[in-house]
């Protein structure tokens, strides 16, 4: 606690990222090297998700996007599947209330209707219940690839050029943003993935174009506060040049 504190204490909350992203990576890792079932690993990863959403709500971070259920991930054992979908039903109804009272908003991006049904009512009920909450934007990526979203972007806007509702020249940058499963919101600053794999596995393909990457060993279940507050202050450490040289995006010296 102690440790987390003189942590929180280093951000400077005056240049807080406004978009978190997450790849919560290596629970089933997590749970092999005790001897466990995967599926305790995801039970266990439940906890991070609220520690991390508590943090990020507490810090006044606008939006955080968690990748918990990819398009590749509907290839692995149907066992594995099925308990995935069972738990993250569960997981968002348990939470509800500490997420009303945190006044936490979900948003649901993902070829939700492949969800199956039990599942997918308690997800757009939390959704529904939360909708009119005015603080954290909590983004649950599931069923999601960016592959995927960037084939329905496409498909979108080639059937607005063929019914003439728009031109080939109004394709612009934005546009193509406005239709992505993002669309209003800004892309990621931070994208955090742990369980040590250093790849993007189809996340945020368009959004991430330049977002700071931070990769740690740490296995979801393991991830807590103190090691997100870590991530923040490394980020902020950072210098973002989005093209430009350091003289450009440097701060002026104060004469
Ligand atoms: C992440 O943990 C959770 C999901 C992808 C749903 P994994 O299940 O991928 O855990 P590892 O990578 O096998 O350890
Ligand atoms: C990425 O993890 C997807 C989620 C965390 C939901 P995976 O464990 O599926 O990633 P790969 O397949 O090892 O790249
Ligand atoms: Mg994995």
């Amino acid at each position: 606690m102690e440790h987390l504190e003189n942590l929180l204490r280093q951000i400077d909350m005056t240049r807080l990222p406004r978009h978190v992203a997450m790849i919560m990576d290596g629970n089933g890792r997590w749970a092999k090297s005790r001897g466990q079932r995967r599926s305790d690993g995801h039970t266990e990863g439940v906890g991070s998700v609220r520690r991390v959403t508590e943090l990020s709500s507490d810090l006044g971070i606008k939006y955080l996007t968690l990748y918990a259920f990819s398009t590749e991930n509907w290839n692995r054992p149907q066992e594995e599947v099925d308990l995935l979908m069972h738990l993250i039903g569960w997981a968002i109804e348990k939470e509800l209330p500490d997420l009303m009272r945190n006044n936490v908003r979900i948003h649901l991006l993902g070829d939700i209707d492949r969800i199956p049904e039990e599942p997918r009512a308690r997800l757009t009920g939390a959704r529904d219940a939360t909708a009119a909450n005015t603080g954290l934007q909590l983004n649950m990526c599931l069923s999601y690839s960016g592959r995927w979203e960037l084939t329905e972007a496409t498909r979108r806007i080639a059937a607005d050029v063929a019914a003439g509702r728009l031109s080939p020249e109004e394709i612009t940058e934005d546009l193509i943003s406005s239709h992505l499963a993002t669309g209003g919101i800004p892309d990621p600053d931070l994208l955090i993935r742990t369980g040590g794999e250093q790849r993007i596995s189809n996340y945020l393909l368009w959004q991430n174009a330049y977002s700071e990457l931070y990769f740690t060993p740490t296995l979801w279940p393991d991830f807590g506060k103190a090691e997100y507050a870590e991530a923040i202050i490394d980020y902020q450490n950072r210098e973002r040049r989005f093209g430009k040289t350091s003289e450009q995006v440097a701060p002026k010296q104060q004469a």
